[in-house]
């Protein structure tokens, strides 16, 4: 049976001349037996008419915010929230370099991109425009903010354009887009609802003196994608944050911490109420004994500068102590004798599921946009993962952990 059986698909339509191309994707997905719904730019509505679209759905098309004669409901205050809870996914295709730009940004002043900032489902963008837009550092910017955020963007395959000139920037064909959609459902099932998970993410700083820290090369990616995966399927994610450059993902509730301490302080009161705990953060082993009032000043310093470092305290091991039904994963990072040291480490820190990361030339970890681990359980049962996308090994990990839940 299709995944797109029964599914919502809310297809929004922006101003390109590719725009007619998804009637045909309007037309698949109800072949399918999808529900779909369409929304469209004033600008797309100069390529294709509202009509077209609303013969293909069988149902009004959304272009207005204002206009209630649209609206099956009518009740025009609470219609894009409606709309944006109403959808399993949203696709917008094609996505003009504008609509890109404005929901990088969160401006909201069409229907299109109220729903989108509305939406607590996955979104798939499939940019169609000229070459030149396409590659411009100010749509590549965006597109990366928003991919951070946990938008799915289509990367646009390269070809013919309307312009006549020749690049990237082609809609996908229709069977790729199908095929997509299919993907993110069938990642995305809402089996996290009501479950409150708390991701923790990034380095932690220990500080030296005001200006200077210990930190690590933890990029927070990891933990960044788990945050963007749970919030797909539904959990409530609480993101405990180290320093990092990263868009907080949609969704997600993120609380910025910098040293181990804070990190700790925050977990703890956080536990209570969680049903799993991922400790994806590179927390620092050790910060320095005192911090210096003042900077530290080079003339003040002979021919060495001493450091005492103390022990951070252990996240994991201090949640030990208090578990009681929440599930909790670890990460591990080894260099040598490696699954040895995680089930070690698994068995220290008394938890349900340990990730280990392969660190080796071809899997840098840190900052890498992909990840090879070998996900542990308290069983003793092995997965080793071959590589793959942060975003794909953290919905592994939630798979591990949903299976864990129901058989534990
Ligand atoms: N961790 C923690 N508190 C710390 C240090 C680490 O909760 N103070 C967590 C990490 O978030 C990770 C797991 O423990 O999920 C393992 O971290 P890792 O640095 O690999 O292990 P350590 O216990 O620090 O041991 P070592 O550095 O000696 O390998």
């Amino acid at each position: 049976m299709s995944t797109l059986r029964e599914k919502h698909v809310l297809v929004g339509v922006t101003g390109g001349i590719a725009a007619y191309k998804i009637a045909y994707l309007v037309r698949q997905l109800i072949k399918e037996g999808a529900q779909v719904r369409v929304m469209m730019t004033e600008a797309a509505t100069h390529f294709v008419t509202p009509l077209t679209f609303a013969a293909l759905s069988k149902h009004p098309v959304y272009t207005d915010l204002w206009n209630i004669e649209t609206s099956e409901e009518r009740d025009i205050t609470i219609r894009h929230v409606k709309l944006a809870h109403w959808a399993d996914i949203v696709v917008i295709a094609p996505a003009s370099a504008n609509t890109i730009a404005k929901l990088t940004h969160g401006i909201a002043d069409n229907i299109l991109t109220v729903v989108t900032l509305a939406t607590p489902r996955p979104v798939l963008l499939a940019p169609a425009m000229d070459v030149d837009m396409y590659i411009n550092e100010a749509t590549q910017q965006n597109l990366s903010r928003l991919k951070e955020r946990g938008f799915y963007i289509f990367d646009p395959p390269a070809g013919e354009l309307a312009s006549g000139l020749h690049g990237k920037g082609r809609l996908p064909e229709v069977e790729a887009l199908v095929e997509k959609i299919h993907d993110i459902l069938e990642r995305t099932p809402l089996d996290f609802i009501k479950k409150n998970i708390v991701i923790t993410a990034g380095p932690t700083y220990e500080p030296i003196d005001p200006v200077r820290f210990i930190g690590n090369r933890s990029s927070g990616k990891m933990g960044y994608a788990l945050a963007t995966a749970a919030s797909h399927r539904g959990a409530r994610v609480t993101l405990v944050s180290g320093p990092t450059q990263l868009q907080t993902p949609r969704g997600v509730n993120r609380i910025n911490v910098e040293t181990a301490q804070e990190m700790l302080n925050t977990v703890l009161k956080h536990l209570r109420t969680a049903n799993v705990l991922i400790m994806a953060a590179a927390v620092a082993d050790f910060t320095p004994s005192t911090v210096a009032k003042e900077k530290i000043k080079k003339t003040a310093l002979t021919q060495s500068l001493q450091l005492t470092l103390v022990p951070t305290p252990d996240i994991l091991t201090e949640v030990a102590k208090k578990k009681k039904k929440v599930i909790t994963v670890g990460f591990a990072l080894e260099t040598t004798n490696e699954l040895t040291h995680a089930r070690e480490k698994l068995q220290k820190k008394n938890l349900d599921m340990i990730v280990l990361n392969s660190y080796n030339d071809s899997n840098p970890v840190f900052g890498s946009d992909i990840n090879t681990v070998t996900i542990i359980n308290r069983w003793g049962e092995i997965e080793e993962l071959p590589t793959l996308p942060k975003i794909e090994v953290a919905h592994k990990i939630l798979d591990k952990v949903k299976s864990f839940m129901e058989n534990r």
